[in-house]
């Protein structure tokens, strides 16, 4: 069936490119006819595309489907979009072929294909195949191709025909009528690793710090942990984890398609347990808070409904700290490039954990420091007042006694204080469950204005303990407002609908650290005022 060489044949194929953690719709129009033969490829195609030729004409070669001296022209658009993926091998390749009359036109017909050829002619995986799949359902395509290893998540999007594939000579069998390509078979969530995760119940003693965990766990706020070396600091944060109450579905959804996207997601189906993330101090801006080419998420957007701990935060850079700023009030982070600029989600508990100065032992009962007030301050310089304005919750975390070590082994496992900050959490699920829009919060952290005069009303016995705290402690609008939010989460942690004095007071207390001034915005009056403890 070879038409005139000068005909021309011209079909079109759906496929998919992301941006942040979208997919958005490619056409690939093909074209094969006459003229001199050759391989012309526009619409805005990065290096990763362009090489595509050179593995599509070999994948080709090696299934037995060698191309033949023609004119090839393909179209990727929306032309003004730039591309940057390999997963157009598969739809590329389609496209030729049913230029060639070699599968029918019509198999085409409302497909979406993505997949990147090996020179073998197998189909290796692309990321971001969850939220392609969305796309695709969005879109009301019928029929959705993609290689072996990603058809899980694609299967998680219902509604869809999706098939997998593991060679290009299995996708031209089935467009051909002679043999369908597999349907993907979900399995069932991974089987928990028996290793016994970190528990609340090793760490003795500590237990303002163990309750402030618990009420940073309850409403999902950022929490800061100050304290000589070796007194569990980096402990207590570990098991933070353990504590933090179930994803919802769609909270499950928005993680997978972040690991997803950043190409993370293994052999995982789903992202079911909140994420933990602990990037260390040498991670580059573009590391934390996401960029590179594409761009990629960081490991901010990695930590998505979960918790991202820096330890031993003064180590970090100081300019990758202040980028945490915005994201940490939007709960999500906006990357601006020349062309575009791409949003990933960001929403996090921000843990940190630090000495209180270079050796470690300033304010510590047992043993003097030997730091000079210039070093404080130069060491705590580092984190500046508005980061620290923004955590809801910060403790100092003292170093224990031998008897306190060698004590009784605490009773309260991290599942009974999970199921309390459930319980808690669900109130708040409960309340915020009137509010509509995209804004509505899900934590008590996520209250925005509007919301805080709405739910965190206080009685005029609180106002005046407010007013108090703010002056004593300098405290900035932020910081009155994130005390109302640490208030409403230990009302809720204490099944009460209102705020009372004793709630507030509590709040209080975790901005209440001996750092000389509080969280005023103002780095001088904040970072400089404790002196030696000798
Ligand atoms: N409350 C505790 N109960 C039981 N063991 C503890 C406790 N505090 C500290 N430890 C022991 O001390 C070790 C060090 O604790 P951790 O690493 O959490 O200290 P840190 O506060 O992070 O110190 P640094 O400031 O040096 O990072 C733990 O691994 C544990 O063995
Ligand atoms: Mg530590």
């Amino acid at each position: 069936m070879v038409r005139a060489l000068d005909a021309g044949m011209h079909v079109k194929i759906y496929s998919a490119d992301l941006v942040g953690v979208d997919a958005y719709k490619v056409e690939v129009e093909v074209d094969v006819g006459g003229g001199l033969p050759g391989y012309h490829l526009v619409g805005l195609a990065a290096t990763a595309v362009a090489e595509g030729r050179v593995r599509i004409r070999t994948a080709l070669a090696n299934t037995g489907l060698a191309l033949p001296a023609r004119k090839i022209t393909v179209n990727l658009a929306p032309a003004e979009m730039r591309k940057d993926t390999t997963a157009f091998d598969l739809p590329v390749a389609l496209g030729i072929l049913a230029g060639l009359d070699l599968i029918p036109q019509s198999a085409l017909d409302g497909v979406m294909a993505v997949g990147e050829l090996a020179l073998d002619g197998s189909i290796r995986p692309v990321r971001g195949v969850l939220s392609v799949a969305m796309l695709a359902r969005e879109e009301g395509l019928g029929r959705l191709i993609v290689p072996n290893e990603n058809a899980q998540e694609a299967a998680l999007v219902s509604g869809l025909d999706v098939r997998r594939c593991t060679n290009l000579a299995q996708v031209v069998a089935d467009l051909r009528g002679e043999a369908d390509m597999p349907v993907p078979v979900l399995a069932s969530a991974a089987a928990e690793p028996d290793r016994r995760a970190p528990d609340l119940v090793d760490v003795r003693g500590q237990e303002a710090a163990k309750r402030a965990l618990e009420v940073a766990a309850a409403g999902g706020h950022n929490l800061l942990m100050i304290g000589p070396p070796g007194s569990g600091k980096s402990m207590l944060a570990r098991r933070l984890a353990s504590l933090l109450p179930p994803m919802t579905t769609q909270e499950s959804l928005e993680c997978t398609r972040i690991y997803s996207v950043a190409g993370l997601l293994g052999a995982r189906r789903l992202i079911d347990r909140r994420p933990f993330r602990a990037p260390h101090h040498s991670v580059s801006m573009a590391g934390l808070v996401g960029g590179g080419p594409g761009p990629k998420p960081g490991e901010l957007t990695l930590a998505h409904n979960g918790v991202l701990f820096l330890d031993e935060v003064l180590e970090f850079q100081r300019g990758t700290l202040e980028s945490l700023r915005q994201p940490l009030e939007d709960g999500s982070i906006t990357i601006t490039r020349a062309k575009a600029s791409v949003t990933f989600p960001a929403r996090v508990m921000l843990v940190g954990a630090m000495n209180p100065c270079p050796c470690g032992h300033l304010g510590d009962p047992y043993r003097a420091c030997v730091c000079s007030a210039a070093q404080v301050a130069r060491y705590r310089s580092r984190l500046s007042g508005p980061l620290v304005d923004r955590v809801d919750i910060q403790i100092d975390v003292p170093r224990l006694s031998y008897d306190e070590l060698a004590g009784e082994r605490p009773d309260e496992t991290s599942a009974q204080v999970r199921d309390r900050v459930a319980e808690a959490r669900l109130r708040q699920v409960e309340r915020f469950s009137g509010v509509v829009g995209p804004s509505r919060p899900l934590s008590n952290a996520q209250m925005g204005v509007a919301d805080l005069e709405e739910f965190c009303r206080v009685g005029p016995k609180g106002h005046e303990l407010l007013k108090q705290a703010s002056s004593r402690l300098g405290l900035s609008a932020r910081a009155v407002h994130r005390v109302l939010k640490v208030a409403r989460t230990i009302a809720d942690l204490d099944s009460d609908d209102r705020i009372g004095v004793a709630h507030l007071a509590e709040a209080i207390s975790y901005r209440s650290l001996d750092w000389g001034g509080q969280s005023t915005g103002d780095e001088q009056r904040i970072w400089t005022g404790r002196r030696r403890a000798s």
